[in-house]
């Protein structure tokens, strides 16, 4: 069978990045170039810099990825590029960028639902993995239990009321003052903390056991910092960020576990960037250690944004038929699912 190779752009959000990406689940080369170093002096991400940046990056980024992986232009067979959800201006450089290479290359354009990349991501270091499988998606904008029924075919059992996993990672850290991204100051300071020492509300919503809300948490991790600076009492950060972290993941953990008994799931994946998180990804391998579950996770940098697992997405939806037009628009609020 001859070789399938993609060229995949990812440019969503902060994270200039290109990929090739063989048969669907080999990476010949994955090169990132983040932008957290600039967006960090304003304490998130600025969508009009991000643009900008997208656009001085990307054909840099692009040529690294196709020199890396021994590859020209000519020997592609599809273009893959994210075209939502995510912030607008950034979304519009990927696309007309992959738009320019396909005209000009005369490759089928195939664009890209960016969460239906990060639950890919699993599929580039499990070959054994197939659907079906439940998957937790938890990353700066989303927060997603679904079950993976095909490749790009999901039923969605539960989602966020508010805030994303990742959103209250960053707002939690930004109130201890740790900066922007909160996610992985969080994860790392929480290491010199007790996870026991403060205890978080955990959101349950009635009538829909798989649904997340935390906003709940954030406000009482800001309530607490407040009622502690007025009475003068110094505040453990290591405890504080550690008993906040254990109570989402507590949470995350809970739902899967309930999700993946009432469904009869035997196999659990985890995607998005608080998928990197280490007491996370401790709590539920013990989890489904527990339960008889087979545990599936990306390593931590195909966690957070990149552009392989939109190639690996790529290839399944290329086999399957998937194909843009030149029309093809950047969605910024794109549904899971949608086409
Ligand atoms: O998937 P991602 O890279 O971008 C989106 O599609 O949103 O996720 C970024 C989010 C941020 O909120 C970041 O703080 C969080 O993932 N994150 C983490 C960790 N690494 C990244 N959260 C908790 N622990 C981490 N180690
Ligand atoms: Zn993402």
């Amino acid at each position: 069978m001859e070789d399938t190779l993609i060229l995949a752009i990812e440019s969503s959000c902060d994270e200039t990045a290109a990929s090739v990406v063989k048969n669907g689940r080999t990476i010949l080369s994955n090169v990132i170039s983040s932008q957290i170093e600039l967006h960090k002096l304003y304490g998130g991400v600025v969508p009009e810099i991000a643009s900008r940046k997208h656009i001085e990056k990307i054909n840099q980024v692009i040529e690294e990825a196709l020199s890396e992986a021994g590859v020209t232009l000519d020997d592609l067979d599809a273009i893959g590029v994210t075209y939502g959800p995510g912030l607008v201006g950034a979304l519009l450089v990927g696309v007309a960028e992959a738009k320019a290479i396909a005209y000009a290359k005369k490759l089928p354009l195939v664009g890209v639902h960016h969460i239906e990349g990060h639950v890919s991501a699993n599929y580039i270091e499990h070959p054994d993995l197939e659907p079906p499988f439940l998957c937790l998606i938890v990353s700066g904008g989303h927060t997603h239990l679904v079950i993976v029924k095909d490749y790009g075919e999901f039923e969605i059992l539960g989602r966020t009321r508010d805030d994303a996993a990742g959103e209250a990672f960053d707002k939690v850290a930004r109130a201890i003052g740790l900066g922007y991204p909160g996610g992985p100051k969080i994860d790392k300071l929480s290491k010199e903390g007790n996870p026991h020492a403060i205890v978080f509300p955990k959101a349950k919503i009635d009538g829909a056991p798989y649904d997340f809300s935390f906003s709940g948490v954030k406000s009482a991790v800001l309530n607490f910092i407040n009622q502690n600076k007025m009475q003068g009492k110094e505040i453990h950060a290591a405890d504080l960020a550690a008993s906040f972290q254990q109570s989402v993941v507590d949470v995350l953990v809970e739902h899967t576990m309930l999700a993946a008994k009432d469904y009869q799931m035997d196999k659990v994946a985890i995607a998005g960037g608080v998928a990197s998180n280490g007491t996370l990804r401790q709590a539920m391998k013990e989890a489904c250690e527990k339960n008889g579950l087979k545990f599936y996770h990306p390593s931590p940098i195909f966690c957070t944004d990149n552009a392989a697992m939109i190639g690996v997405a790529a290839y399944y939806e290329y086999k399957k038929g998937t194909r843009h037009g030149w029309d093809l628009n950047a969605v910024p609020n794109l549904k899971l699912g949608e086409r």
